[in-house]
């Protein structure tokens, strides 16, 4: 079962392509774990999980008591004494929604205190992350930010793969090699790249000419489809069968990769 992690600069796409995947392989009956790792976490929505649902979700990170219950340390602070590795295995049953056959966790964020922050609520969140990828047989989908933080060494090396999404700019192609080069520091051997927002050929071309080192596994085109879904807290899986079938596209070479 694959294990993926989405990644790229901020609106490019990552929660979107996301979903997509999720409800895809979902569709083919795999069991789908989808990990909402985003400060704003969004992903519930995009998989097409009604708003009253998903308000009975807290946050792993802001489970004050289970914080604490784990792993003997008070939430919010840093130093002091608790368990790096707390137990996590009943969590997400516990503490999952389910929906179109995928079961959504919502991580939540630790505030950052100082550099590489240890606190209660970071090794409590590290610990399930290791649990998720190492220890179960789901497939995994995380959409992540930018950074490769949420994956300490150990843990990454049980990610398949990287999928950065870029959109036809800079800044994305150039958060697209920092975070190629961060992957492979911690131990990731694939990452790929998927192109989305995708107007005409000239955008292809720019994605396909700068981007030369990575694995390309598709596009998915401009579609104000997409965006008129997320105005109306849709999934985009239901808005539009073009990327759909673009998305599936996708998933095809990933698989024929793995
Ligand atoms: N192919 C597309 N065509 C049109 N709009 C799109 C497309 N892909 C994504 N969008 C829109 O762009 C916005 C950002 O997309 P999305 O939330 O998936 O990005 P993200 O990378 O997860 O953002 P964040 O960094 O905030 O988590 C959303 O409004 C989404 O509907
Ligand atoms: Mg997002």
């Amino acid at each position: 079962m694959l294990k993926l992690a989405i990644t790229g600069k901020g609106g490019v796409g990552k929660t979107t392509l996301s979903s997509l995947l999720a409800r895809l392989y979902a569709a083919e009956g795999n069991t789908v774990l989808a990990i909402d790792a985003n400060p704003d976490a969004n992903l519930g929505t995009a998989l097409g999980i009604p708003a009253e649902e998903l308000s009975h979700i807290t946050p792993i990170a802001q489970m004050e008591e289970l914080v604490q219950e784990r792993t003997g340390g008070k939430p919010g602070t840093i130093g002091g004494f608790f368990k790096l590795n707390p137990r996590v295995d009943d969590i997400p049953q516990r503490f999952s929604v389910a929906k179109n056959g995928i079961k959504l966790i919502v991580m939540g964020t630790v505030k950052k205190g100082g550099s590489g922050c240890m606190c209660p609520e970071s090794a409590l969140l590290r610990s399930l992350l290791n649990h998720l990828l190492l220890r179960r047989s789901e497939m995994v989908i995380l959409d992540m930010d930018a950074g490769v933080e949420h994956l300490g060494r150990g843990t990454a090396e049980s990610v398949d793969a990287f999928i950065t999404v870029v959109e036809p700019g800079r800044r994305s192609i150039e958060t697209a090699k920092a975070v190629k080069r961060l992957a492979q520091d911690i131990g990731i051997k694939k990452c790929y790249v998927v192109g989305n927002k995708i107007s005409n050929e000239a955008d292809r071309h720019f994605v396909v000419d700068n981007l030369p080192d990575f694995e390309l596994l598709g596009f998915i085109s401009y579609n104000p489809k997409i965006t008129e879904a997320d105005r109306e807290g849709l999934s985009p899986f239901d808005a539009d069968p073009q990327v759909v079938s673009e998305v599936k596209a996708i998933k095809e070479k990933l698989d024929a990769l793995s």
